[in-house]
C-alpha cells in the first residue's frame, strides 16, 4: 500500500511517499481502507518531536479518517466488511500507524457510524477536534441545563478544528460566544457558524473592545487553543471564578505575567488532553456531540480538501491557520 512515511524527526517537510505491505488486523482490530484523513496541529508537532509520543521510525502520521472496513479480526463481532466507518481518537497515528496511508488498522472500540447526512469529508475531520472542544468546554462542570443564565465563553484561535468545535458546542450550551481570528473573512465566517461576536487578536484595544461587547458580563470560560501574547489578555477579560482551558500553544511562549492577576478573582487554568478520553468515554461523548449538532442543524467545518500527493501543501494550509479542517482525499 502507498503511504506517507516519517522517516526523521526533522519536520513534516521531509515526508516521503513510499510503499509498505498491508497491515493484517489483531483480534479487535478493523482494517480500513482509507477514504479521507485529516490533519492536525499534533501530526506536524509529532514530525519535530515536540509531541509526548515518540514512535518508532518510520512512523506513519495522521490521526483522523474515514474509510471501508476490508477486515476484521477474529474477536470483532458488530463491524462488518463494507461499512465505511470514521475513527474516533486512538493510537493510530500517534504510537502506531495513521491515515496518511492506503490502509490502517483502527480498535474496533475506536470506530464510529458516519452519522446521517454527514459527507465523509465532514466526519474525516470532526471527532479528534470535538472531543477536545467537548472536554475544554465541560472539564469544570457539566453543561448548563437549558434555560441557563447565559454566560460568555471566549475562544481563541477560533477559526481552527478545535476553535470552531467550540464555537458550534458551545452555542449548543447556548453560551454568549466571543471567537478571535486575525483574518477578516473568517471573522465573518465565525458569526455566521453562531459566534455572537468575532474580534481580531493583534487589535491593540482587544480588552476593551471585548469588555465593552460583552458589558455588564465577563467571561467566565475560556478556550485557548494559541496562548502566547494572548494569554495575560484572556486573564484580564475573565469575571470573579473565571476559567480557562488550556488546548494549545500555536502563538509559542507565554510572556512573563504577575499571577497575582489570577489570585483575587480566583482565575483557575486546567490543561486539557483528548489523549485521556478511553475508547468507552469517547463513544459516549461522540454520540452527545453528534446529537447536538443534529438539533442545532450544524455540520463540522471542512477548510479544503487537499489529494494524497499534496499532504505537504496540506500542512502548509494548517501552518498559515484554516477556517475548519484541512482533509486529505487518500482513496
Ligand atoms: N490539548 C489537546 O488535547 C489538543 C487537542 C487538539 C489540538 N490541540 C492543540 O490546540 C491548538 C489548536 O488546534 P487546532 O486543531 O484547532 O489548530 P488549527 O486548526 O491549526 O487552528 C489554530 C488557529 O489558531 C490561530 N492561530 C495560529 N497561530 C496563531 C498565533 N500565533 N496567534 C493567534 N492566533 C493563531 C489560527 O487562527 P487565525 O489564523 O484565524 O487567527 C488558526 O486557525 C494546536 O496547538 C493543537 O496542537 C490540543
Amino acid at each position: 500500500m502507498r503511504v506517507w512515511l516519517m522517516g526523521s524527526y526533522d519536520g513534516v517537510e521531509q515526508l516521503q511517499l513510499g510503499e509498505v505491505p498491508d497491515p493484517q488486523p489483531g483480534p479487535t482490530e478493523v482494517r480500513l481502507k482509507v477514504r479521507y484523513a485529516a490533519l492536525n496541529p499534533a501530526d506536524a508537532f509529532l514530525a519535530q518531536g515536540l509531541y509526548p509520543a515518540k514512535p518508532a521510525l518510520p512512523h506513519i502520521l495522521g490521526r483522523d479518517g474515514v474509510g471501508d472496513v476490508e477486515a476484521v479480526g477474529l474477536r470483532v463481532a458488530d463491524i462488518r466488511a463494507g461499512e465505511t466507518v470514521g475513527i474516533l481518537r486512538c493510537d493510530a497515528g500517534v504510537e502506531k500507524p495513521g491515515t496518511l496511508a492506503e490502509k490502517v488498522l483502527v480498535p474496533a472500540e475506536s470506530v464510529a457510524r458516519i452519522p446521517a447526512g454527514w459527507s465523509l469529508e465532514e466526519m474525516a475531520g470532526a471527532p479528534l477536534v470535538f472531543l477536545t472542544a467537548w472536554q475544554a468546554l465541560t472539564q469544570w462542570s457539566d453543561p448548563p441545563a437549558p434555560p441557563p443564565e447565559k454566560s460568555v465563553l471566549l475562544i481563541t484561535g477560533a477559526s481552527g478544528g478545535v476553535g470552531v468545535a467550540s464555537v458550534l458546542l458551545g452555542k449548543s450550551m447556548h453560551l454568549i460566544v466571543v471567537g478571535l481570528s486575525r483574518d477578516p473573512e473568517k471573522r465573518v465566517t465565525l458569526k455566521a457558524l453562531g459566534a455572537d461576536f468575532a474580534f481580531d487578536p493583534e487589535d491593540r484595544s482587544l480588552v476593551k473592545s471585548i469588555a465593552a461587547s460583552i458589558s455588564p458580563k465577563k467571561v467566565e470560560l475560556a478556550v485557548d487553543c494559541v496562548g502566547g501574547k494572548l494569554l495575560p489578555q484572556v486573564i484580564a477579560l475573565l469575571g470573579y471564578g473565571g476559567k480557562i482551558s488550556i488546548v494549545g500553544r500555536s502563538g509559542g511562549s507565554v510572556p512573563e505575567f504577575n499571577t497575582a492577576t489570577l489570585l483575587f478573582r480566583r482565575i483557575r487554568m486546567g490543561g486539557v488532553a483528548v489523549g485521556d478520553y478511553t475508547a468507552q468515554a469517547a463513544q459516549g461523548t461522540w454520540k452527545e456531540i453528534v446529537d447536538r449538532l443534529n438539533a442545532a442543524g450544524q455540520r463540522p467545518q471542512v477548510d479544503s480538501v487537499v489529494s494524497f500527493e499534496e499532504v505537504k501543501k496540506g500542512f502548509a494550509r494548517l501552518a498559515q491557520g484554516p477556517m475548519g479542517k484541512v482533509v486529505v482525499r487518500v482513496t
